[in-house]
């Protein structure tokens, strides 16, 4: 792992090891790709600031993220099918996440199970939930996550209908794999791939299956997501899930000022400014630009979280300095996962915090508060 020394490098070799149809899924947007290339196009215009001559020798990336004390402004954001990307790659991530002090989010449409999470870590993580039609499914999948003793809820709002994935049609992207004799033959390719899922806990949506009435294999399993997602999700139902679940609570998906002063009356504890990774609207606005406004708007009252095309520590600081607390980190260490498993995603955190840590110095700042837009080049 030494020799991969940025997160290109990790995207390159998972590039390699996992099948097309899960990298591709990973790696893609909606449509035409424009925001998920926006996202990237508009953190890399921002200029950081070089200063000179200041003692940096006492630098720290700590910080707190939900008021809990991490070693890095950083938090590996809900992924769905990680375990698609390496056998039992949840539970892998969280290890990593969770030796590295940051804070791992599991998402509903994971293959690992919550429980199965649950057990194999020792300390909290965050879940997140989607909205099912099946209201009955999700009370009963928030008291999961409640018996599992997670320690925020992250509930996913840009998502009541499904942007369109050209990518994932193209390749047949189902789970499990559509047996299509490409398919097959780029999965033989990749034995190591094939090997750890083989070896692995579930290879199914280990959060659904076994837990809805009537639905038994994989097939009918797929129907049911398809049919699942709630067009109706609205404020109400925010309220609803506020009502079940006692701990914190994170709107993720805010991209307008307008609902991010709707959300911090929520009572939320923080909001993720997120586009889902430029794979749901195309057209929209790229995060980094959606996150200075929101700032401004409700930055006093709620926590504010970002996502949305962070590849290096250098794009965190840029984050930073518009006004957010912490960063989400979503194909980065998806990357190193495909690349490496746990020690792939501990690489990518690594990666990350060290760029931080060398941008801190190089603009002449000692400590995650003082990041502010001072570092960076006004155009
Ligand atoms: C492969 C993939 C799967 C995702 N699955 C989920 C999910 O299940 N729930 C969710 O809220 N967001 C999901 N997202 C969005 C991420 O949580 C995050 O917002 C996004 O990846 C951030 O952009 P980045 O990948 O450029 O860092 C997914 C993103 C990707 C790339």
């Amino acid at each position: 792992m030494k020799t991969m020394t940025c997160i290109e490098d990790l995207r390159q070799t998972a590039r390699r090891r996992v099948p097309r149809a899960f990298f591709e899924y990973a790696e893609g947007g909606s449509y035409a790709e424009q925001t998920l290339n926006a996202n990237r196009a508009d953190l890399e215009a921002i200029k950081l600031r070089q200063r000179i001559l200041v003692d940096v020798s006492n630098r720290s990336t700590q910080t707190t993220i939900l008021g809990e004390p991490v070693s890095l402004p950083l938090a590996l954001a809900p992924i769905g099918l990680c375990g698609m990307q390496h056998g039992d790659g949840e539970i892998l991530a969280c290890r990593a996440a969770q030796e590295a002090n940051i804070p791992f989010c599991l998402s509903t449409m994971s293959i690992c199970s919550i429980e199965d999470v649950a057990q194999a870590v020792d300390k909290p993580f965050w879940f997140q939930l989607y909205v099912m039609k099946d209201r009955g499914f999700v009370r009963a999948l928030i008291e999961r996550a409640i018996a599992a003793k997670c320690s925020a809820l992250m509930l996913t709002v840009d998502l009541q209908v499904l942007g369109q994935r050209h990518r994932d049609i193209k390749n047949g992207m189902t789970v499990p794999p559509e047996l299509r004799i490409s398919n097959l033959i780029d999965i033989a390719r990749k034995p190591s791939w094939a090997l750890g899922i083989a070896r692995a806990k579930r290879r199914t949506f280990g959060n659904l299956a076994g837990h809805i009435r009537g639905v038994e294999n994989v097939n009918s399993l797929s129907y049911w997501i398809a049919g699942q997602f709630d067009e109706t999700l609205s404020w109400k139902d925010v309220e609803w899930i506020a009502g079940i679940w006692p701990g914190k609570l994170i709107l993720k998906g805010i991209l307008d000022v307008e609902d991010a002063r709707a959300a911090a009356k929520t009572g939320a504890a923080a909001l993720v400014v997120s586009n889902h990774g430029g794979r749901q609207l195309d057209g929209a606005p790229s995060s980094i630009s959606a996150l200075p406004p929101i700032v401004d708007a409700v930055g006093s009252s709620i926590e504010i979280l970002f996502d949305g095309g962070v590849r290096s520590g250098q794009d965190m600081m840029r984050a930073i300095a518009l006004g957010a607390r912490a960063c989400l980190s979503g194909r980065a260490y998806i990357y190193g996962l495909g690349a490496g498993g746990q020690a792939g995603v501990a690489r990518a955190i690594e990666i990350m915090r060290n760029e931080l840590s060398v941008s801190m110095a190089l603009t002449g700042v000692n400590s995650i508060d003082e990041i502010d837009g001072s570092v960076i080049v006004e155009m």
